[in-house]
């Protein structure tokens, strides 16, 4: 669907490495052009004619930030992309939350962004991992997350969406369960929010994160949702300008109110202006039919691919629009580069989720991740070439 309105598919390029990021439709190039022709100007700094037309384009992205994912606008805060945002969540909040021998349930799917920060603060306070297994599809499941919970129990840490195999968890359910049990609900919503509806509020998220690049938004700028009263007890992880209301010479100071005391510095103003123009463009559309168009797609790859004999696929049952796969006896990354060939692009690697190996008892795969512009002929041409992929040593070696 839409696909005039992205410049880049012009090339007859097959492209399917959604997850890692996503094409940008005309119109948020254009609205970021706009602002660096047109309307060059600081925020919240200048009081001529330039200045108060991208005041107000930056300002309204939070409501529209607000109103894509049913939360208030002033608590969502720009940052640079999901990572910063989860940063913030451990070393803003959790690090001078939690303490020694608290509990943090995550799982081994997790991407180093939803990973490494709180092993780096078990290291720095003592807090204490433990890992959700996965059932037999790969899947994090309400079930097992319960039997995983001790009263010691203080966060649950998860993707929404896996960046490896794809499978969507139940964030409602799971959301529900958190809230009733006293324990605080972390998201790393980085592949769920551009791909299907997601609501704050109804899901009882805590934090929520994601990114704006895998939207159809700029590179360079993320956001982090948190309840209010978590986020006025959270610390800024940067101090600087324009989050602050004074400091003086005896060391006082007072920083602004939130979510601006979490924005210092000149933020990404152009990128900011580019994700709301993102969000427009998807909840025009509408969350659902990209959801169902994506599942449409996936189910017709895999009753395509299902039956070539040295094709392994470790997620056939995912509910989203990832696909996950080998050829029996080649490495991940000359698939890709065999695919490159044929101009499809995929990715192949651990992706990032470097523990997952432990659960799938495989390094590396093959990431086939669709969005709302892939179609069948998309699918029809890489099935083609998996069909034919005897040259596959010839075209890569
Ligand atoms: N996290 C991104 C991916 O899964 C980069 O590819």
């Amino acid at each position: 669907m839409n696909r005039d309105d992205f410049p880049m598919l012009e090339s007859g390029i097959v492209y399917f490495d959604n997850g890692a990021t996503t094409l940008k439709p005309k119109c948020v190039v254009d609205v970021m052009d706009k602002y660096y022709l047109e309307h060059t100007s600081n925020i919240h700094r200048g009081d001529y004619d330039a200045a108060i037309i991208t005041n107000n384009l930056y300002d309204n992205v939070r409501n529209i930030v607000g109103e894509f994912l049913n939360t208030e606008p002033n608590t969502c805060i720009f940052t640079s992309g999901s990572t910063m945002s989860l940063n913030m969540v451990v070393f803003g909040y959790m690090k001078h939350h939690l303490k020694k021998g608290d509990e943090v349930l995550l799982n081994k799917a997790e991407h180093a962004s939803d990973a490494l920060p709180w092993i780096k603060l078990s290291e720095e306070i003592g807090i204490v991992i433990k890992y959700v297994p996965l059932n037999e599809d790969y899947e994090l499941t309400l079930d097992n997350i319960k039997k995983k919970v001790t009263e010691k129990t203080k966060v649950i840490s998860l993707a929404h969406v896996s960046n490896v195999v794809g499978d969507v968890r139940d964030i409602d359910a799971i959301g529900k369960y958190c809230h009733e049990n006293n324990i605080l609900f972390n998201v790393d919503g980085a592949q769920g929010v551009p791909h299907m509806k997601v609501d704050f509020k109804k899901s009882n998220i805590d934090f929520l994160s994601f990114s704006g690049h895998k939207m159809c938004g700029p590179t360079g700028v993320g956001v982090l949702v948190g309840k209010r009263e978590l986020l006025e007890e959270m610390e800024p992880l940067m101090y600087g300008g324009g989050m602050n209301s004074f400091f003086e010479e005896d060391n006082s100071y007072e920083l602004k109110p939130v979510p601006t005391r979490f924005e210092a510095g000149t933020t990404a103003i152009a990128e900011v202006i580019g994700l709301g123009e993102a969000i427009k463009y998807l909840m025009n559309i509408g969350m659902d039919k990209i959801h169902e168009h994506e599942m449409k797609l996936k189910k017709y790859l895999i009753d395509s691919i299902k039956d070539i004999p040295n094709l392994i696929i470790y997620n056939k049952n995912s509910d989203s629009g990832i696909v996950a796969f080998n050829i029996d006896g080649v490495f991940a990354q000359d698939t890709s580069v065999y695919l490159n060939h044929y101009n499809i692009a995929v990715r192949a690697g651990n992706h990032c989720a470097k523990m997952l190996k432990d659960e799938i008892n495989i390094k590396n795969t093959v990431r086939v991740s669709m969005y709302l512009y892939n179609n069948y002929e998309d699918i029809n041409r890489l099935v083609e070439v998996l069909k034919n992929s005897k040259d596959i040593f010839n075209i890569v070696l």
